[in-house]
């Protein structure tokens, strides 16, 4: 297991490894659970070499107070890469070393992906999301990179950052892993309490429910009865649930042939934002 914290020992190992052009990247920010375990899994057995990227990447964060709660457990998450093989590198950098002293995003063009949900509740989000990603994609080469699709609007916006940077890599697109009770695994869900996690398995239940209205009923019919499920929830608190076309995000109105829709919801359960989607057709 080799640990790097500097972008100049990084690059001198992979300099042996990239004309081997097989090495897949898992970008993380850390508080490592099953969900990032499986992403590495797929890396490894996809891959000769793979690399985890942990780092709490400060200018996605549109919210001080989330990333000053964002949980930070190191040896810990070495010790679960190391539990899964112990042939993986680490790359854990400081913000110093990532963003030398300007702290600050780009600014991309992501063709309205990123106007809807996340993007619309989270200034700069995908903005800080795209600065990382790029970095670590320039700095690293891999040639896969593996993302979940827990954070769906996430990849599709990467997929895109690669097309308009022309990155040379494969984006990966890994499916959600759960808590038994359905809940979306997430490093924030270590901040609710035993009750509320097992309450909130309601988010993926009505994902499920609404898949299954999807035969019959359209998006807007859909997204009131959701609204009016949560409204007579008392832990949960709904900021947004959308159906969207999965090429374009935006809201869907009609379902037209030959396209695919998922739902996404996010939802405030004590204080703790969770988000998790589902795919209708
Ligand atoms: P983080 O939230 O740590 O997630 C790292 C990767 O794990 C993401 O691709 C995310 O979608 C995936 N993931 C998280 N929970 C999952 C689950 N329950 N099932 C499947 N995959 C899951 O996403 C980020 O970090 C950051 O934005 C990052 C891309 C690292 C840039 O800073």
């Amino acid at each position: 297991m080799l640990v790097f914290e500097t972008k100049k020992e990084l690059q001198k190992k992979l300099m042996a490894l990239w004309s081997e052009d097989n090495l897949g990247l898992v970008p993380t920010m850390g508080a490592l659970h099953e969900g990032h375990a499986s992403l590495i899994r797929k890396a490894l057995d996809e891959n000769t070499h793979v690399i985890v990227s942990i780092f709490v990447n400060p200018t996605q964060f549109n919210n001080t107070e989330d990333l000053e709660k964002y949980p930070q457990t190191l040896s810990a998450d070495v010790a679960l890469i190391k539990s899964i093989s112990d042939d993986i590198l680490i790359f854990t950098p400081t913000i110093n070393e990532v963003y030398g002293k300007l702290v600050t995003h780009n600014v991309y063009d992501f063709q309205g992906l990123d106007k809807v949900m996340e993007g619309r509740f989270r200034d700069n989000h995908f903005n800080g999301v795209g600065t990382i990603v790029e970095l670590l994609l320039t700095l690293i080469k891999p040639t896969r990179a593996y993302f979940g699709e827990k954070d769906f609007q996430q990849l599709r916006i990467i997929q895109k950052l690669t097309k308009l940077r022309n990155i040379p890599v494969k984006i990966i697109g890994c499916p959600i892993v759960r808590e038994p009770h359905g809940l979306a695994m997430s490093s924030r869900n270590e901040r609710l309490n035993m009750e509320l996690r097992q309450k909130a398995g309601f988010i993926y239940e009505t994902l499920i429910a609404a898949k299954d209205k999807f035969g019959t009923e359209n998006a807007l019919q859909i997204k009131k009865w959701a609204i009016k499920r949560f409204k007579r929830h008392k832990d949960l608190d709904l900021e947004y649930i959308e159906i969207v076309d999965i090429e374009t995000l935006v809201p869907a109105e009609q379902k037209t042939k030959n396209k695919k829709y998922r739902a996404f919801i996010a939802v405030y359960a004590g204080g703790v934002r969770l988000i998790d989607n589902i795919a209708l057709n």
